[in-house]
């Protein structure tokens, strides 16, 4: 399956890098046709995402790492009344997490950046794999603004690790944009984007962000030359 996305992946990024998201989606869904995933942790970006494709076959999923803010459950439940549609929620391995949690504490992430690796690893990167699975195209809420290694993206990418096409659709978008696309369509969203939230993940490792900073500074803050990434988005 995997080399059959491989090969197909030159052409669709020529085409893709130059329409818009729905043309772009009748594309892809043509080409790999019920094998399209779209991951949200409910940022501004992935609501706006998940607004534009609520009406295609694309199936939604999200990553509880059992350390979301209550926020963030809240926007998840609001999303499900407002799409009607089902998120499915991929799990730590029970067996992974209680090993590590037993040796290393509850709290492990704060006592060096290979516990936090650990930590991404066992809540994210697993359940990433698992939910990608099968699939051909994996649809993210990247956005270049949100990181030097971001900017570097291309809106089609191939994703080796996980041998599938990656989409970014709104890799080039800015800040106002996003916040207007919100208001417009008045789209439901996570309120910490309005208490200083610009790149929410787990509770115990974000923080809000003050207006000099970058907008992953409050990621993993404690941290000073980890790149801040968890996994997920490596290359
Ligand atoms: S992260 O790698 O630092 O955690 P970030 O928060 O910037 O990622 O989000 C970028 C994109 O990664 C999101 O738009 C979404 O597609 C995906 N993502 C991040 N966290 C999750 C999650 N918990 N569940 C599902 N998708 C996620
Ligand atoms: Fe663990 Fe923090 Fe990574 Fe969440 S962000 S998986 S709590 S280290």
């Amino acid at each position: 399956m995997s080399n059959h996305i491989f090969d197909a992946f030159p052409a669709l990024q020529v085409a893709i890098e130059e329409l818009p998201l729905q043309p772009a989606l009748d594309l892809l869904l043509e080409r790999f046709p019920g094998a399209i995933t779209f991951s949200t942790s409910f940022s501004f970006e992935d609501q706006i995402i998940t607004h534009m494709i609520a009406d295609r076959d694309i199936a939604l999923f999200t990553l509880d790492t059992g350390r979301l803010f209550q926020q963030t459950y809240n926007t998840w439940n609001a999303t499900r009344e407002w799409i009607g549609k089902n998120i499915q929620a991929y799990f730590p391995d029970a067996e992974l997490l209680q090993q590590f949690v037993s040796t290393q504490g509850p709290d492990a992430f704060y006592q060096s950046v290979e516990n936090r690796k650990k930590c991404c690893y066992i809540r994210k990167v697993i359940p990433l794999q698992n939910a990608l699975a099968g699939k051909a195209v994996w649809i993210t809420g990247l956005r270049a603004e949100h990181s030097p290694e971001r900017q570097d993206l291309s809106v089609l990418e191939w994703d080796n690790n996980n041998r599938i096409i990656k989409y970014n659709p709104l890799l080039h978008w800015d800040n106002q944009q996003v916040r207007a696309y919100i208001r417009q369509h008045r789209i439901p969203y996570n309120v910490l984007h309005d208490q200083g939230y610009v790149s929410i993940g787990c509770a115990p490792c974000t923080r809000a962000i003050k207006e000099h900073e970058d907008f992953r500074a409050g990621r993993w803050w404690w941290e000073n030359n980890s790149k801040k990434e968890c996994g997920l988005h490596t290359r």
